[in-house]
C-alpha cells in the first residue's frame, strides 16, 4: 500500500551581515565572553540591519530553498512561516512573504510556537500534505529577537540572535516503512502553566505595546533536558530508531550545555549532532532550519540520512520529528 510522505527537496538560509561578539556586548552590560562561551557555548550572534525584518530574512531563506529544490513560485501552494517576531501583528508575515515571493496559490500562515515554532511548522505542513490539502509546501523559521530584547538585561540579551531557515516540503508516494523519505513521526507537546518563565511582557490585547523577553533561565534550562528527551523517546518507540541508529540529531540550539546533555541522555554520540549555537545565538524557530542548511551545505546531510529535529520553547512548547532525508 502507498502512502503519502512529505519529503524534504531543498533547504536554504540567511544571516544579517552584521556580527555582534560577546566582546562588543561586554561593553554594552555587565558581562564577558567567558561567562557567555562557558555558560552557553556562544561566541557571536547576527543582528538584522535597519530596513531588515523578519519578512526580509524570511524571503531570502525561501528563495534559497526554492532554488535547492529547483521550484519556482508557481510550484508552492502552502507557507508556513514560524515566528514570534511578526513584521505586524497582523496580517501574518507568512503572506508578506507569499506576496514578495510571487507566490499565488494556496495559503500562508505564520506558526506561533516560539522556539518549537520550526516543529510545529513540519507537523502542520506534513499534515496537510498527508491529506492532500497541499502540494508543496514551505516551511520557514525566521526571528528577528534583537527588536524585542531588552538590550539592558544581560540575563537575556546575551542569549539571542536573528536569522532565517527553510525548507521545501513536497509530498511524494511512499511504501509506508522508516525506508521512506520524508516525515516518518512527529511529536508535539505543549504546557501553558510554565508561561511566566519565559514570554514578553507586552502584546496587542493586554498592554499595547510590543513588550520585551523575559526569562528565568535557570528554570526553563531544568524543563528543556527532561521535556526533550520526552518526546524524542517517543519519535524512536513509533518508528523503531534510537540514539545508535538515526544518522544525525539537529535540536534547537539554545544553550551548548542543554545540547550536551539532551544528546548524553539519549545515548546519541556528540559527533552526529549538529551545533551552531557558537555561531548565530538562539535564533528561536530560525535556529534548527539554519543548523540543518548549515550541515546539508557542508555535507554532512545527505539524502536517505535519519535526521532528528527537536525543540523546546516558550509556552513551554516542545517537539520532536524525525525525517528521512
Ligand atoms: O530557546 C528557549 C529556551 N531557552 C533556553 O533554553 C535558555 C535556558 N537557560 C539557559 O541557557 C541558562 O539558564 C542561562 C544561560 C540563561 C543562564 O545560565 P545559568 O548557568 O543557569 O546561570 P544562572 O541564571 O544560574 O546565573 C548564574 C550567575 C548569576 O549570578 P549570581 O546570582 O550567582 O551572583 C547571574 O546573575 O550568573 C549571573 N549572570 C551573568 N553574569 C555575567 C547572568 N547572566 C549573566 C551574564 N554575564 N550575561
Amino acid at each position: 500500500m502507498t502512502v503519502i510522505r512529505s519529503v524534504v527537496t531543498g533547504t536554504g538560509s540567511y544571516l544579517p551581515e552584521r556580527v555582534l561578539t560577546n566582546d562588543e556586548l561586554a561593553r554594552m552590560v555587565d558581562t564577558s565572553d567567558e561567562w557567555i562561551a562557558q555558560r552557553t557555548g556562544i561566541r557571536q550572534r547576527h543582528i538584522a540591519a535597519e530596513g531588515e525584518t523578519t519578512a526580509t530574512l524570511a524571503t531570502e531563506a525561501a528563495r534559497r530553498a526554492m532554488a535547492a529544490a529547483g521550484v519556482t513560485a508557481d510550484d508552492i501552494d502552502l507557507i508556513i512561516l514560524a515566528t514570534a517576531t511578526p513584521d505586524n501583528t497582523f496580517p501574518a508575515t507568512a503572506v508578506e512573504v507569499q506576496a514578495r515571493l510571487g507566490v499565488l496559490r494556496g495559503a500562508a500562515f505564520d506558526m506561533q510556537a516560539v522556539c518549537s515554532g520550526f516543529v510545529y511548522g513540519v507537523t502542520t505542513a506534513d499534515s496537510m500534505l498527508r491529506t492532500g490539502l497541499a502540494k508543496r509546501a514551505l516551511v520557514i523559521g525566521a526571528e528577528t529577537f534583537s527588536r524585542i530584547l531588552d538590550w539592558t538585561d544581560r540575563t537575556t540579551c546575551v542569549l539571542f540572535g536573528d536569522g532565517a531557515g527553510a525548507i521545501v516540503l513536497e509530498a511524494q508516494e511512499g511504501q509506508g516503512t522508516t525506508d521512506d523519505r520524508g516525515v516518518l513521526t512527529s511529536h508535539l507537546r505543549s504546557d501553558g502553566r510554565h508561561k511566566e518563565k519565559l514570554y514578553v511582557d507586552g502584546g496587542p490585547s493586554s498592554t499595547g505595546t510590543v513588550g520585551h523577553l523575559r526569562m528565568e533561565g535557570r528554570e526553563v534550562f531544568k524543563f528543556a533536558v527532561g521535556a526533550v528527551t520526552d518526546v524524542i523517546e517517543e519519535a524512536f518507540k513509533a518508528t523503531g530508531f534510537n540514539g545508535d541508529t538515526i544518522d544525525w540529531f539537529v535540536p534547537h540550539q539554545a544553550n551548548r550545555r542543554i545540547i550536551e546533555g539532551s544528546a548524553k541522555k539519549l545515548d546519541i554520540d556528540l559527533s552526529k549532532v549538529v551545533i551552531t549555537v557558537d555561531r548565530h545565538g538562539n535564533t528561536s524557530a530560525a535556529s534548527i532550519p539554519l543548523a540543518v542548511d548549515a550541515a546539508v551545505k557542508d555535507g554532512r546531510i545527505k539524502k536517505g540520512d535519519v535526521v532528528l529535529l527537536e525543540a523546546m520553547g516558550g509556552g513551554f512548547t516542545w517537539g520532536a520529528v524525525l525525517v528521512r532525508w
